[in-house]
């Protein structure tokens, strides 16, 4: 079989499901399903949400220009979906979606408690590129669910169940198929 032409579209998949909590300066705040998000930069920590301006979110990230990227889980899926599928204009996401809001460090917007990581980000720049703006930021403060820490201090998302979104549908993330640097790893030779 060969290969056939596919129309130019978003093929980049699968990506992270994120939940994206913002807020506005009277406090009322909210909590939106992204999907186009990314890191572009290790020093400084930076990554990027792509919004559409319609969203009600949108306001709240662009005038604040503060935001919050949780990390979700399999437990987590029903609410990745609600939360992408109806508007904090017309109800409190938190609530009905069963999330729990805590305190962030450093932006206004709370965080999300039942996720794994919390990223919180002060917006650099809006990039308007069509559909969605494209807010560049930079991350000012991590937050890691202390149970999926181990003695030695290494954080294990991967026993958190992660979700990823590919084509339409929500997908736990799999079998570890090897670790950074592996393919060149020397094995260590066993001892007589
Ligand atoms: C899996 C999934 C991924 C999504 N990704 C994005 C995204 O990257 N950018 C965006 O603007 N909307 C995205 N949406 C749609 C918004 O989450 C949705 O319109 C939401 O209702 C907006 O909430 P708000 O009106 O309370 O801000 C996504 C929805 C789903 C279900």
């Amino acid at each position: 079989m060969g290969k056939t032409d596919f129309k130019p579209g978003n093929m980049l998949y699968p990506l992270p499901a994120v939940l994206v909590t913002c807020s506005d300066k009277d406090g009322r705040d909210n909590v939106l399903t992204v999907a186009w998000t990314g890191t572009v930069c290790t020093n400084p920590p930076m990554l990027y949400i792509s919004v559409r301006p319609e969203r009600y979110s949108y306001a709240f990230i662009k005038e604040s220009g503060e935001f919050a990227v949780n990390l979700t889980t399999a437990a987590m899926t029903r609410a990745v979906d609600f939360c992408g599928v109806r508007s904090g204009r017309d109800i409190d996401k938190f609530a009905a979606a069963g999330l729990t809001r805590i305190p962030a460090a450093v932006v206004k917007a709370p965080l999300i408690s039942e996720s794994p990581v919390n990223i919180e980000c002060r917006v650099r720049d809006v990039i308007p590129l069509g559909s969605h703006d494209m807010f560049l930021a930079e991350v000012v403060h991590v937050t890691v669910d202390e149970k999926y820490m181990d003695e030695k201090g290494t954080f294990h998302l991967d026993q958190a169940g992660p979700v990823v979104y590919s084509h339409g549908t929500y997908f736990e993330l799999g079998k570890a198929r090897g670790s950074f640097g592996y393919s060149v790893r020397k094995k260590k030779k066993k001892r007589k």
